[in-house]
C-alpha cells in the first residue's frame, strides 16, 4: 500500500455492511498475515484456497450476525481486523470471544493492533458484555502482548494445536473482565 493510499484508510470501525469484495479483502489480509507467520488459525504454508474459504465463511457469519467485524481499511483493502463472537446461549450470553486480531505484516508496530483491540473492548462494553476471552498459540511472543494490555492468562490446553508434523503447540487462554 502506498503512503497516499494509507492516508485514506479509516477505522477502526464496526463493519455494518458486507459488500461483494469484503471476503476477498479479508482473505487477502489473512493470507499475508499467515505467510508472515501470524497465529490466526493456519500454519504459515496453509493452502491459499483454504484461507480464502475460511474468509468467505467468516464474512457469512458476519452477514448472519453470528459475529461482528471491526476493521481498519477501506471496502476492498483491509489493513487490520478483529472479530467479536458473542456467547450463543443463555449461560454464556454475557461474554464474547475475540478472534483473528491481525494487522498486515508491512504495517505492524504502528499502534493499529492495540487500536483494534481497544475498539473491540469498547464495542463489547457498549453491548453490555461482562467478559472477553481469546486464545493464543503457544511458542509466540503474543503471550506477552495481551498481558501488557490488561488481559489475564487463565489456563492452558496442552498440545491443543497441531501446525504440522512435529509442530504441536499449547493453546493459552486469556480473559478480560469488562
Ligand atoms: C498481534 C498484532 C495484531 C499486533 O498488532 P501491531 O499493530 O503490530 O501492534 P501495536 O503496534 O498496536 O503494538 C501494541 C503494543 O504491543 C507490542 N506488540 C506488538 N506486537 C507484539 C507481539 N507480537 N508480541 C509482543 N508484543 C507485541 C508493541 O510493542 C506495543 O507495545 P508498546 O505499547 O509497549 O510499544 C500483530 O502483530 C499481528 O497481526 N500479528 C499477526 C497475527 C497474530 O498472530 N494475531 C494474534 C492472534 S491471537
Amino acid at each position: 500500500m502506498t503512503a497516499a493510499a494509507e492516508a485514506f484508510v479509516g477505522g477502526p470501525h464496526l463493519l455494518h455492511e458486507v459488500h461483494p469484495e469484503t471476503a476477498t479483502a479479508l482473505g487477502t489480509l489473512w493470507l499475508a498475515v499467515t505467510r508472515a507467520g501470524g497465529a490466526v488459525g493456519f500454519a504459515p504454508d496453509a493452502p491459499e484456497d483454504e484461507i480464502h474459504a475460511a474468509a468467505e465463511q467468516a464474512i457469512e457469519d458476519v452477514r448472519a450476525e453470528r459475529q461482528q467485524l471491526i476493521v481498519i481499511g477501506a471496502d476492498d483493502v483491509f489493513i487490520g481486523t478483529v472479530f467479536l463472537r458473542r456467547g450463543a446461549g443463555p449461560v454464556v450470553a454475557h461474554r464474547a470471544t475475540v478472534l483473528r486480531l491481525m494487522v498486515h505484516p508491512d504495517l505492524q508496530g504502528r499502534g493499529w493492533g492495540k487500536a483494534l483491540l481497544d475498539a473491540a473492548v469498547a464495542h463489547a462494553t457498549d453491548l453490555g458484555l461482562e467478559q472477553l476471552r481469546l486464545s493464543v498459540r503457544g511458542g509466540t511472543d503474543l503471550l506477552t502482548f495481551y498481558p501488557k494490555l490488561g488481559w489475564t492468562e487463565v489456563g492452558v490446553f496442552p498440545a491443543a494445536l497441531r501446525l504440522g508434523p512435529g509442530d504441536v503447540r499449547d493453546e493459552h487462554w486469556f480473559q478480560l473482565q469488562l
